[in-house]
């Protein structure tokens, strides 16, 4: 029987490698200013994980938090889904491995793989299973060690990139909660695969010498055409449950849009016509984190007392496939 719930977040949490790597280090490694990656990305430092720890190790961190905030134990999950393209391997899932860290069972753990809009992907898949009734509790995850697939001799991308995680309880909202998961809606264009891409690896380039010597283990992407397509997918996705749900911009209380680029977020703000102070940044000190940079902002924002109970906030989302999705929430 298909039960109608309501779902919200119930907690939120995050974690980042203590190793900052500020732009003057990036200078010292490629031939890059201070100057060229602030004008050009609004990005000032980064995280940088040991090479001893795996996303599942940021993972374990970041959902502990998330339960911490939502009183909860692991015990009361029903699933965990993670977003993520740098799992602790290509096979069992990472969230497996985070079941078993948590100390859990008996419940389905799977990862998404979206490109940075992975939290974006699990979170919208958590939706339908706690309207339907199956789940009560589903722990959705955001988290990239992107620094581990860099190739630290292209300057155009290894100065864009951190680690990090980001979690979240999406949990079945009370009748009475003000605070509910209002709609959401992801999508992609495999069309333009080839222009965010990790190319050897997996099946269609195996792994080999050549593959590591040409550096194909790491991160190619066409940054411009990238950047055209990022600023489209956002907005028509923001579009599309701004319509729906007979809602204008100002209607929206706060915006966190995917931390690739301060100028797609500020060209993004400017097509949505939202007031810059309604979002919400913190690209200086992560740069992109991949699937986590949604959840770190929020759960920051949260922990700063900028979001409240009863906020509405849009997030929305961008990446490799090329794929996009955008939720909204009232928090
Ligand atoms: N330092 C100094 N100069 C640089 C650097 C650097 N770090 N990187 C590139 N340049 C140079 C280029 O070589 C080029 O020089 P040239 O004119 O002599 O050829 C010049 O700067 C301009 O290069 P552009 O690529 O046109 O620079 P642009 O302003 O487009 O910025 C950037 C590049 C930052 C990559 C931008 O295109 C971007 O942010 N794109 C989107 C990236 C993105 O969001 N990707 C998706 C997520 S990434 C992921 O998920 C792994």
């Amino acid at each position: 029987m298909i039960h109608t719930y309501k779902a919200k977040i119930s907690g939120t949490g995050m974690y980042v490698p203590d190793d900052i790597v500020t732009n003057e280090d990036m200078a010292k490694i490629v031939d890059t200013t201070d100057e060229w990656i602030t004008t050009r990305t609004g990005m000032k430092e980064r995280r940088k994980a040991p090479p001893e720890m795996a996303v599942s190790d940021m993972a374990y961190k970041a959902a502990l938090n998330a339960l911490d905030t939502a009183g909860l134990k692991p015990r009361h999950l029903d699933m965990i889904i993670i977003g993520s393209v740098t799992p602790d391997h290509a096979f069992p899932s990472t969230a497996c491995i985070l079941q078993k860290r948590l100390g859990v069972k008996g419940f389905p753990a799977l990862d998404i793989s979206a490109g940075c809009p992975g939290w974006v992907y699990a979170s919208d898949i958590a939706r339908q299973y706690i309207e339907n009734g199956i789940c009560e509790h589903v722990l959705t995850i955001g988290a990239d060690t992107l620094t581990k697939i860099t190739n630290y001799t292209d300057r155009s991308t290894c100065v864009l990139v951190g680690d990090g995680a980001g979690a979240t309880i999406l949990s079945r909202a009370e009748k009475s909660d003000i605070s509910n998961f209002i709609d959401s809606n992801i999508g992609a264009d495999g069309n333009h695969y080839e222009l965010l891409i990790q190319e050897a690896g997996g099946s269609r380039n195996p792994a080999t010498e050549q593959t590591v010597r040409e550096n194909k283990h790491t991160i190619f992407m066409e940054g411009n055409k990238i950047f055209k397509q990022a600023v489209k997918s956002m907005q028509y996705s923001c579009e599309i449950l701004l319509k729906r749900n007979n809602l204008s911009i100002n209607d929206i209380d706060f915006l966190i849009p995917h931390q690739a680029n301060q100028r797609i977020i500020d060209m993004l703000g400017r097509k949505l016509k939202i007031d810059s102070r309604r979002v919400i940044v913190n690209i200086q000190k992560y740069a992109n984190t991949s699937a986590a940079t949604i959840p770190m902002a929020l759960d920051e924002a949260v922990r700063n007392n900028k979001i409240r109970r009863g906020d509405m906030v849009m997030m929305t989302s961008f990446g490799a496939g090329l794929t996009y999705g955008s939720l909204l929430f009232r928090f």
